[in-house]
């Protein structure tokens, strides 16, 4: 990777293949639901899938647990909260839209 700052100026990056991302330029392939109010629910996707592993997922955000959303409209986190059975509070003072 090469960022170019100015003219005659720039940082070149590299990672090595053992100790970086799987997915092709560092971004996983994540699949919009029809269903969900906002692609803003595969930030929340892939956040839980690059920070928590297999284990922590299933143990912070598995169902049954309560979670709140501030900030919520139009409802893009919340969806994937509810979507791995989470209870959430969802509050904003936009309308949220709903499926
Ligand atoms: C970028 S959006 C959040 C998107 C959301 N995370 C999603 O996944 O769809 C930010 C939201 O914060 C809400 N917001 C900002 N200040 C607020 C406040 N003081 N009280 C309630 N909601 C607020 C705005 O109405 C806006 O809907």
């Amino acid at each position: 990777m090469c960022v170019l700052l100015a003219s005659g100026k720039a940082y070149a990056g590299y990672s090595l293949s053992n100790n970086s991302s799987p997915h092709f330029m560092g971004i996983p392939r994540l699949k919009m639901a029809a269903d969900a109010p906002s692609r803003s629910s595969l930030k929340l996707d892939e956040a839980f899938g690059v920070f928590l592993t297999k284990e922590e997922q299933e143990t912070r955000c598995r169902s049954g647990l309560n979670s709140v959303d501030l900030g919520a409209c139009p409802g893009g986190w919340t969806y994937q909260l509810v979507r791995r059975g989470m209870m959430v509070a969802a509050i904003d003072n936009d309308p949220m839209t709903l499926n």
